[in-house]
């Protein structure tokens, strides 16, 4: 365990870029090694999930090799990977372990998975259930837990399957799955969860259409390799944003981040709030919107975060909590049951969190109220192995009274390296 400390800050100001985003990150290293060829990846997120992805891939046969900053991914072609010898370590990353399985359902080899003690608790079976319609077969823990071992079948059946959970993870794991499989494989969703799949799959040149939540993937076609550029992660730039919402006098930009519509429900919330914060420079690759970020310190009011908005920010509730927390009255996020099964319990460890630097907080199973205050006392608070935990607390003692320390600032690793240098580049004063 390594604690960080957080202190007060002065204000915040600079120009900085975030890593690449880490859904985009992982589907460029598994569709590339389906393609045929050298693919080149630019601005990869060089961080553990990420990197453990990129080592189970190697164990399969594809060559990953890093020059400089491009990644080159020589691709083996649609089903040719091959069986791995070990089980493959994919460290804290639900992402990187779902969608591999999804790859490896329907490639006909065994191969066997497991993580750290976070990931070895998450629920599997969501990814699992529809795999085996495939015809794979898999062998779990008691209640589908990790680790896993999958019989990847010879004969894949393409399969229509209806979403039961908003999940992207689940709907890209069925989608790669049906890559190595005949015909026509579809995915229905009722709520839209991020595209990133459907968007580099098309980008790679695959026969893919999405329309009504309605996603069908032609299976066992030849792409050839693409040169992809990663834009930078919204789910990592909303910490200095919010950072620079909350402490007073500052202001940022934070270039070259990712503003696909299914990813920004934090900044639309944000603005409810009233957030100083606008769009710059719009642009499109391979898909994917980007825009650069400019944000001013601004005195925010509580909001009413409705549940239909949680899959468009999934992973923002952490850091939205401490915006709150700041902002004036209280603000109701509804629609978290999903946020149980996260690295940690993150709607306990918000709560927890809170409560342990002073600030008014309650919970239900699936919703969260935060009463926002002047002054913050600060505290101690526990991660709980879950990285967005770290980071967003770590915000919050920029304008506590006290301090505020986290007890693992380690997990930061996984999704944002370089978090504390940079905020503390910023203008912050985080100790590690
Ligand atoms: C992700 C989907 C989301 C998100 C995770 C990344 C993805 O998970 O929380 O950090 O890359 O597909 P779910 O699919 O479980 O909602």
């Amino acid at each position: 365990m390594k604690p960080l400390t957080s202190h007060r800050a002065k204000k915040l100001s600079g120009e900085i870029t975030v890593p690449g985003d880490k859904s985009i990150s992982h589907r460029a290293l598994l569709l590339a090694s389906q393609a045929i060829g050298k693919s080149e990846i630019h601005g990869l997120l060089e961080g553990e999930d990420v990197i453990n992805t990129a080592k189970a891939l190697e164990k399969m046969g594809v060559l990953i090799k890093k020059k400089g900053r491009v990644w080159e991914v020589n691709g083996v072609g649609t089903g040719g990977l091959s069986e791995p010898e070990g089980i493959l370590y994919m460290g804290n990353s639900g992402t990187g372990t779902r969608l591999m399985l999804g790859l490896c359902a329907t490639h006909g080899f065994t191969s066997s998975f497991s993580g750290d003690a976070s990931l070895n608790k998450r629920p599997m079976l969501r990814a699992i259930t529809p795999l085996k319609k495939f015809g794979a077969e898999f062998i779990t823990r008691e209640g589908g837990l990790l680790p896993v071992t999958v019989i990847g079948t010879k004969n894949p059946m393409p399969i229509s399957y209806e979403l039961p959970v908003a999940s992207a993870q689940v709907k890209s794991a069925v989608l790669l799955a049906g890559l190595n499989a005949p015909g026509k494989t579809t995915v229905i969703e009722k709520t839209p969860t991020r595209d990133h799949t459907e968007l580099m799959m098309k980008y790679f040149g695959f026969d893919i259409s999405s329309r009504g939540g309605k996603i069908t993937i032609t299976g066992q076609a030849e792409v050839s390799r693409k040169k992809i550029t990663v834009p930078g992660d919204p789910s990592s730039a909303a910490f200095p944003i919010v950072a620079a919402l909350i402490v007073p006098g500052s202001e940022i930009i934070v270039k070259n981040v990712c503003i696909n519509p299914a990813r920004t429900g934090l900044y639309t919330t944000l603005k409810e709030m009233g957030a100083r914060l606008e769009f710059l420079n719009i642009r499109e690759n391979a898909g994917e919107k980007i825009a650069d970020i400019a944000v001013s310190y601004s005195q925010l009011s509580g909001v009413r975060v409705p549940a239909g908005r949680a899959a468009s920010m999934i992973d923002e509730y952490p850091i939205l909590a401490i915006a709150a927390a700041c902002a004036s009255g209280k603000t109701v996020m509804l629609g978290l049951e999903e946020l149980r099964v996260k690295e940690s319990d993150r709607l306990s460890a918000i709560a927890e969190g809170l409560k342990y630097c002073g600030v008014e907080v309650s919970k239900t199973e699936n919703s969260l109220t935060v009463t926002g205050a002047k002054k913050i006392p600060g505290g101690q608070v526990k991660t709980h192995m879950d990285h967005r935990i770290a980071m967003a607390f770590a915000i919050l003692g920029m304008v506590s009274e006290k301090p505020v320390t986290v007890d693992d600032g380690q997990m930061i690793n996984t999704s944002f390296p370089g978090f504390v240098e940079l905020m503390n580049g910023l203008g912050g004063r985080i100790e590690s």
